[in-house]
């Protein structure tokens, strides 16, 4: 497979021998890298990119899942074009960054005060420091194979076998208060407060694990989670920086009715511009207001939160999907179902051992070597990049063992399309 792709993107392969000589191993993002080299992209509209080479992609990586309503959207490019003669940064608040507040605070139910910043692993850093600050506890109970950003904390338990350090550089004592637990596990987190002897400030999860496998909570566990939470005095925390937006208008909290403390968000609120937000109960929020007298939790934004190109194209996202939400998001369900079922069937038809897990657009197809099992267990990354080449070459790009996200811009025949690639994929290593 590497013949193909190699001899497909020349130009890829030369400015990834440029790239290696600037930046550490060629790349901006660790999750970038995949062998033998990444694509450079050179344009990007609707659900297409085009790579150096001229091929033209179905994109289904979308900018790290940022990007709902596809690649420059119209909407979004009218309102940047407006907001570059306005101006780009203004390091003071606007009427846009108090409109794109006001819209998150009436959509997510959690949300009675936010604060924007630039990334969701600032987010999390912050929503940690507040649950701490809030309930003057040390531990936070997160999830094995949970993802939070590369922020230090928290930077813990996101990679099998999940007990080993994930960095050098990050002390032990940094970490000595995260927990890990296992996902959609009731009993674990139990026993996990119960251990921590009433230190637990948060229970932290994703509620669609996204780096870790793209595996949807089941209600009945997250309820759970709430129930332990208010039995105990502890936070439920919801990182929704994937799927705040993008699984309903309100975010995984509305679509499975459990509503958290405190959330972080990213991604699709900042319209495909950096952003990141922590928001929760007004008790615990109000803690980071600068004027208040005593108790007071330090957090940021910084430099750049709410800078007005992001609350500019925020706020056309927001408004965008708030007007059609009741189309955006069944459709978006609806073509994440029969992608999933349909890769399954092709797959199961080669007799590859594949499952599909995701929620609404939101999708991994997972690889197996020897016989299924259940959840993650054993699976074969060699497989999982090699499907990711294959489907490059035949014109859909997804970035190989990541999750992938279905736009709405997003059309019955690219699913179709997409389906029929996966049929054609033919594993060399592994079965
Ligand atoms: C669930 C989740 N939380 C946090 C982050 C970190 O966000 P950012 O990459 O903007 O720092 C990510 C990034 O992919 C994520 O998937």
């Amino acid at each position: 497979m590497e013949g193909v792709y190699e001899a497909r993107t020349p130009r890829s392969g030369k400015l990834f021998s440029r790239a290696r000589r600037v930046f550490a191993g060629g790349v901006n993002h660790n999750a970038r890298f995949y062998e033998p080299y990444p694509i450079f992209v050179k344009r990007a509209r609707g659900q297409h990119i085009w790579d150096e080479d001229g091929h033209r992609y179905t994109d289904y990586w979308m900018g790290h899942m940022a990007l709902i309503l596809g690649h420059s959207p119209e909407v979004v490019t009218a309102a940047l074009r407006d907001q570059l003669t306005d101006g780009t940064h203004f390091g003071t608040g606007s009427r846009l960054s108090v409109e794109l507040g006001e819209h998150v605070k009436a959509a997510v139910p959690c949300a009675e005060l936010l604060r924007f910043c630039n990334t969701g692993a600032e987010a999390t850093m912050y929503l940690v420091r507040l649950a701490r600050g809030y309930s003057r506890r040390r531990v936070v109970i997160k999830m094995a194979g949970g993802w939070h950003g590369f922020n230090t904390e928290l930077n813990k338990g996101v990679h099998e076998p999940f007990d080993a350090p994930e960095s050098e550089g990050i002390l032990p004592e940094e970490q000595e208060h995260v927990v890990t637990v296992r996902f959609n596990d009731l009993e674990d987190a139990r026993r996990a407060v119960k251990a921590s002897k009433g230190d637990v400030a948060a229970i932290l999860l994703e509620p669609v694990l996204g780096a870790g496998g793209c595996i949807p909570a089941e209600r009945e566990y997250l309820k759970g989670l709430r129930e332990l939470a208010d039995e105990t005095g502890t936070l439920l925390a919801f990182d929704e920086v994937i799927t705040g937006f993008r699984v309903a208008y309100g975010g995984a909290q509305e679509h499975y009715g459990v509503v958290p403390d405190l959330a972080a968000l990213g991604k699709v609120v900042g319209g495909g511009l950096p952003v990141g937000l922590v928001c929760g109960r007004k008790e615990i929020l109000s803690l980071a207001d600068p004027s208040r007298k005593g108790r007071f939790v330090s957090i940021g934004g910084g430099t750049f939160s709410e800078n007005p190109l992001t609350m500019a194209a925020g706020l056309a996202t927001l408004r965008y999907l708030r007007r059609h939400s009741r189309d955006v998001y069944p459709r978006l369900a609806q073509l994440g179902g029969q992608l999933r079922s349909g890769v399954d069937r092709a797959l199961s038809e080669q007799r590859v051992n594949a499952k599909t897990t995701g929620l609404g657009s939101l999708f991994l197809t997972h690889f197996m070597s020897g016989p299924p099992v259940e959840g993650r267990g054993k699976e074969d990354s060699n497989l999982s990049r090699e499907f990711g080449l294959s489907m490059m070459t035949r014109g859909i790009f997804l970035l190989p063992g990541h999750a992938g996200g279905i736009s709405a811009c997003h059309t019955d025949s690219d699913i179709e399309a997409f389906v029929d690639a996966a049929g054609q994929f033919r594993p060399k290593t592994g079965k």
